[in-house]
């Protein structure tokens, strides 16, 4: 316990409600948990999402337009779509923060290997030598395979635009905080961070429709709704979407332990928001019966 700045151990009862922290997909510890102070007091159940078990129930329950096809990893897979569209991407299933991320294209019979950056790791001219270079770097049977989506870029660097959901201390889920990431130039994945900008701005300077924050904000509460059902007892997400220069609005991801000190850079007072509603909310849910 802390006390006065202090740390002092001590026994105490076990509190009336979590906020869970764990990044971790295993609900061992929030079971053992929930069968001493009961259920429906600890949110997130898990925080570390699979992203295929994600898209398979978000597009099953209303979401497919905003889905991106998503499948597990096949060689065949990969290789039908890369020279199909000439450009495929495969990822991780389990959160990466972008380092296992790789992009390829295929063109002129040679393949082309990316990872974060638009500057070719490796060119190689036979589909063979392809796989067996590929595979090395990375362990198929955790990895998906997407579409490469060129995103809207803003003054030459990728964007992508995170609603955060959360419930609040009326335990109804709301968006409290947006933000867009926008990446450095020549890279494709916006984790690594160089600037970070309210939506509404990114939108205004790039010419979107401002009413795009609208429907972000309906589809990711929406989200929020649709994963509390089907996967496990929420009180945060995080739902992070990219616009195509048409438009077209794609959810990238949806983080069950989002990233929130990033926040800082919009304003002192939505990163306190951000800390503080979960914890308005574990009280609500210590308080109810
Ligand atoms: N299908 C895609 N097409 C283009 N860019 C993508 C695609 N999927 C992800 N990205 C980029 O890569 C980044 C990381 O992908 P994401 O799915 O969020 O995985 P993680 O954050 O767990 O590493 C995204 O923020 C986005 O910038
Ligand atoms: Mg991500």
């Amino acid at each position: 316990m802390l006390n006065n700045g202090d740390w002092e151990e001590k026994v105490t009862r076990f509190p009336d409600s979590i906020y869970n922290r764990c990044y971790t997909s295993s609900t061992i510890i929030t079971d053992k948990l929930e069968s001493v102070i009961g259920k429906g007091k600890i949110f997130n159940s898990f925080t570390l999402f699979d992203k295929y078990t994600v898209y398979s129930i978000l597009k099953e329950n209303g979401l497919e337009d905003f889905m991106l096809p998503t499948y597990p990893y096949t060689r065949e897979l990969l290789l039908n779509l890369l020279h199909e569209k000439g450009t495929a991407l495969i990822k991780p299933a389990k959160g990466s923060m972008g380092a296992g991320i790789l992009r390829f294209t295929f063109q002129n019979n040679e393949y082309k290997v990316y990872k974060q950056t638009f500057y070719p790791l490796k060119i190689i001219n036979n589909e063979d030598n392809f796989i067996l270079y590929i595979e090395k770097l990375f362990k198929p049977e955790n990895y998906l395979i997407q579409p490469f989506i060129s995103f809207g870029l803003i003054d030459g660097h990728v964007f992508d635009m995170r609603m955060l959901v959360q419930k609040n201390k009326n335990g109804i889920w709301d968006v409290t905080a947006d933000m867009s990431r926008v990446g450095y130039r020549n890279f494709f994945v916006t984790n690594l961070t160089y600037g970070v900008q309210r939506i509404h701005k990114v939108l205004e300077d790039t010419g979107f429709d401002k009413s795009i924050l609208t429907k972000l904000r309906e589809i990711s509460l929406l989200t929020a709704k649709i994963l509390e059902e089907k996967l496990c007892f929420l009180g945060e997400i995080s739902v992070d979407f990219g616009i195509e220069p048409s438009g077209k609005l794609w959810i990238i991801e949806v983080n069950g332990k989002p990233e929130k000190t990033v926040l800082g850079r919009i304003s002192k007072e939505t990163l306190q928001k951000s800390f503080i509603t979960p914890i308005e909310y574990a009280a609500y849910l210590a308080a109810s019966s």
